[in-house]
């Protein structure tokens, strides 16, 4: 593929875990090497849903730090707090002056939070499509990695593109596409013995890439199992399933294949394969969370860091909003 602009916006929402990282995350690595990118930190969406948020920077700062911990490159990526590009506010502005109250209250993420804050129906939620779209075009991108989640949200996104782009005769913006990782996306199972891993099935289902060793330990030593297989080769009811999905992340070919024999032929105690996948877990995760607390506490190298994402972003983002005001009439 050649090289795109690639846009997505990360909520600051706590810790990371597994499943994130084996998600999104190790994508947008992956993504830097060969692709203009820009991934912020929502901090401006957040008031949608929290208008008088508690620690809104330490938040950011918090993610900020797990995902340079993981491996994004500000030297590669433009990394930045999307507080810091109040240029997208303004784009956001001449978006909403075309978007439709209809298309808007159409909007499922929409309908969902009426439902969930009925006392805070506002227009900040309203608009939450026209703010997501003005955070992919004030730098023209091309591609969006997000999930099935946000299709909708892109899908408006074209939509505002292409009415500024007939309105105001200008093809000024790209209509972006959404960018699938189809089979790097590995689903992590989470420790419960249901489905995938996230936070908000509880602190106890997912493995956070800050858990100190004991935390990892305790989970894993609690995860759900069954009694055991009763005839060979049976096949593995799905909180067994999981443990063998999260040791074949973690563990080498030969580990996963050495517990596979042993429950085929009956003979597994879950004890042992736990205790397997506790050093193994341990181990995988060793790095993150060094870098994790290296970074918590090194102020002046994210202030840095921010300052940087801020600058470049800021360089991309005045380029369109001078192109966006001429072609609306503005002086400049
Ligand atoms: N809406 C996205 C989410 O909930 C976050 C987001 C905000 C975003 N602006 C964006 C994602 C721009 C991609 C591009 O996950």
């Amino acid at each position: 593929m050649s090289r795109e602009i690639v846009c997505s916006g990360i909520r600051p929402t706590g810790n990371l875990h597994l499943g994130n990282y084996f998600g999104a995350l190790r994508n947008f690595v992956k993504m830097q090497e060969a692709h203009d990118c820009f991934f912020f930190i929502a901090d401006y969406h957040s008031l949608t849903t929290h208008p008088t948020p508690d620690n809104l920077y330490n938040n950011a700062r918090q993610i900020l730090v797990q995902y340079l911990a993981a491996g994004l490159d500000p030297d590669k990526a433009t990394i930045y707090l999307q507080s810091d590009l109040p240029e997208t506010v303004e784009l956001y502005l001449f978006f909403n002056m075309n978007a439709y109250l209809g298309e808007l209250e159409r909007v499922t993420s929409f309908k969902d939070k009426v439902r969930q804050q009925p006392n805070n129906v506002n227009a900040g939620l309203l608009t939450y499509p026209t703010l997501m779209a003005a955070d992919i075009l004030i730098h023209k991108a091309t591609k969006v990695p997000v999930g099935k989640d946000q299709e909708q949200h892109l899908e408006m996104t074209r939509t505002f593109a292409n009415r500024f782009n007939n309105m105001y005769k200008h093809e000024v913006f790209p209509l972006p596409q959404a960018f699938n990782f189809g089979s790097d996306l590995v689903k992590i199972p989470g420790l419960d013995g249901s489905g995938k891993m996230g936070k908000s099935e509880g602190e106890m289902n997912a493995i956070f890439l800050n858990d100190d060793p004991a935390a990892i330990k305790k989970k894993i030593m609690k995860a759900k199992t069954d009694l055991g297989p009763t005839e060979m080769n049976q096949e593995k009811p799905v909180e067994i399933a999981n443990l063998f999905t999260l040791l074949s992340v973690v563990s080498t070919p030969d580990t996963v294949a050495y517990f596979d024999d042993l429950y085929n032929r009956c003979q597994i105690r879950y004890g042992d394969l736990k205790k397997q996948l506790v050093e193994d877990m341990v181990k995988f995760t060793q790095p993150f969370r060094e870098r994790i607390a290296e970074l918590s506490s090194d102020e002046s190298y994210l202030r840095r860091v921010m300052d940087q994402g801020k600058e470049k972003a800021h360089e991309s983002a005045r380029r369109t909003i001078e192109e966006v005001r001429h072609v609306i009439g503005y002086r400049n």
